[in-house]
């Protein structure tokens, strides 16, 4: 099967993540073949970048019900009310008015500006993510993509070593910790509860099957087994190794730009912005992943 159709213009945006698909509509359904080419510019670019897609949610959750089911996000109050697989990750209300700070969503909203994987707190983390920008803003909010192939195969063989067979715990309640307000608050939002889960932190791609870092700093409370100062230390130098300039794609929105990114070799961030005075609205539906990650 060719990597590409012969009507798409596929434009990388940087060397190793991240490309703009042009040509294709995202309203339309896809056949087994085009879905076959998707599938294969996703797997090589990791982000697939789809500019000028004005698409309604009933749109967006059918393009992504192409690649498996989705799942519905355990924060209660950021679920579309019309259609629950869409996750509002919006400093604006359905009601059209900016969030109020004191508010837990616009609180909870805040930390996924922090790097992290997508429901990185299941049993199953997702296997991609579908991110809808209806109302975007270049003044910050720009989203930022790691590509963690890379920065695991950079890695020497030292350090290839000390890594193998390491599990990482991971908790969707150590997100709230992350905010010092939120999580001194009797009323934190109204959540889904999910147990604490272990994943290795490289894990193998079951498409590719190639080794990456599975990182997701929000998620992460600790290296399994690990006294917590030298599991500290060394999360977060595996941070600050995988989100160098040279591995990560920088976003700037325009409205319906839609991206595509595939969680399982990727994490991301969203750049600040003044969100009690600029809007931003954007639409995710998340993908389920098939299986729990594996050891690399
Ligand atoms: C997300 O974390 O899925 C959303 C990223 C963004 O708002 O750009």
């Amino acid at each position: 099967m060719p990597s590409q159709s012969p009507q798409w213009q596929v434009t990388c945006r940087h060397p190793l993540i991240g490309a703009e698909v042009r040509g294709v509509s995202l309203r339309l359904p896809l056949d087994a073949q085009t879905l076959g080419w998707l599938h294969s510019l996703w797997m090589k670019h990791l982000v697939l970048i789809f500019p000028d897609q004005s698409i309604s949610d009933e749109e967006h959750i059918a393009f992504g019900r192409h690649f498996g089911e989705l799942e519905i996000h355990p924060s209660v109050s950021h679920r579309s009310s019309t259609n629950k697989e869409i996750y509002r990750v919006s400093n604006v209300g359905e009601d059209g008015s900016i969030i109020e700070e004191r508010a837990s969503a616009w609180q909870y909203i805040n930390l996924s500006w922090l790097w992290h994987t997508d429901s990185s707190f299941r049993q199953i983390p997702s296997k991609g993510s579908i991110l809808h920008g209806i109302e975007t803003t270049t003044n910050g909010g720009h989203t930022k993509f790691a590509n963690m192939y890379a920065a695991y195969e950079d890695l020497s063989s030292e350090q290839k070593h000390a890594l193998e067979g390491l599990k990482v715990i991971h908790d969707h309640d150590f997100i709230i910790k992350q905010s010092k307000e939120l999580s001194s608050r009797e009323d934190k939002g109204s959540y889904v509860q999910l147990p604490p889960v272990s994943h290795p932190l490289v894990q193998r791609h079951p498409i590719t099957g190639r080794p990456s870092l599975f990182l997701s700093p929000h998620t992460m409370v600790c290296i399994e087994g690990m006294p917590e100062a030298s599991s500290r230390k060394l999360l977060d130098e595996l941070i600050a190794h995988a989100i160098q300039p040279k591995y990560v794609y920088r976003h700037i929105w325009r409205n319906h730009d839609v991206i595509m990114w595939d969680n399982r070799c990727t994490m991301h961030s969203v750049e600040p912005f003044d969100n009690n005075s600029i809007r931003r609205i954007m639409h995710r539906v998340t993908l389920e992943g098939e299986a729990a990650p594996v050891a690399a």
